[in-house]
């Protein structure tokens, strides 16, 4: 007899183990399902976008950051899938050649009591990690126009709104990754240059910069006017 109550208390303690260890392993697995949710909710890279300005190159990311710009140029959308969008994408040496035309182009148009203001916000750039170019290939944009003129206006419109999509993908997918970056505009200022140093075709027209880098300092505080005078919604 007390052979059988032994046994069976033996067997509820294995009951009450084995539930115990089920319920715990249901948590880890929750656990790291909401984890993985999390890591890939697009919202939340949205957010984590931002314009930063103090960037570093002490980073070693160029294989990640490069696919992350392959897979942007070739998911984006383009009207009529025209694929208009040209990247170079410069790292090291070749990404501070880029800061040093743009200074050198600058220093010919700035007063010179206002140049060192100006060297200060282009040695900030030099200093990130490296840089993309963004083009946009006109000769598409031609051959669009041509074979579709019922839309001629509209195409080198469409195609300044497709690459600013790209350059926002491209932006929110390093963010993604934990590299900072920020948008500029030197063009049409250094496009012949740039055009010349990187042999580059003359259908190319330059439409942005964006340096890229390690987080030195993140960007502060963004106001946000009220929802309600940008935003409507009707149901
Ligand atoms: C079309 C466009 C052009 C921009 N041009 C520049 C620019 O030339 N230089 C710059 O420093 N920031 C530029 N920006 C960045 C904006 O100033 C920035 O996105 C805005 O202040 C909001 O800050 P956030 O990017 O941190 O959200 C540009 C942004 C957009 C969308």
């Amino acid at each position: 007899m007390f052979l059988y109550i032994t046994l069976f208390e033996i067997f509820c303690q294995y009951v009450i183990f084995k539930n115990m260890l089920e319920i715990l392993w249901w948590g880890v697995y929750l656990l790291i399902k909401e984890v993985k949710i999390m890591g890939k909710n697009f919202l939340d890279v949205i957010k984590s976008r931002r314009s930063v300005y103090g960037l570093s190159d002490k980073i070693d990311l160029k294989q990640q950051i490069s696919e992350v710009i392959k897979e942007s140029i070739v998911y984006a959308p383009s009207s009529f899938n025209s694929q208009s969008a040209r990247i170079v994408v410069l790292f090291g040496e070749q990404h501070h050649k880029l800061w040093q035309i743009t200074s050198d182009c600058l220093q010919k148009i700035v007063p010179t009591e206002k140049f060192a203001s100006t060297k200060a916000k282009i040695q900030a750039f030099d200093a990130a990690y490296g840089t993309v170019l963004f083009f946009e290939d006109q000769s598409t944009v031609t051959e669009l126009q041509n074979k579709f003129p019922l839309y001629k206006d509209n195409f080198p419109i469409w195609s300044e709104q497709a690459n600013a999509m790209l350059q926002y993908c491209i932006w929110c997918a390093l963010a993604d990754i934990d590299v900072g970056a920020n948008l500029q505009h030197y063009n049409p200022l250094i496009d012949e240059n740039v055009r010349k140093t990187w042999n580059l075709p003359n259908s190319w027209k330059l439409i942005a910069q964006m340096p890229f880098g390690a987080i030195s300092q993140p960007a502060g505080e963004k106001t946000s006017i009220p929802l309600d005078q940008k935003l409507k919604i009707f149901s």
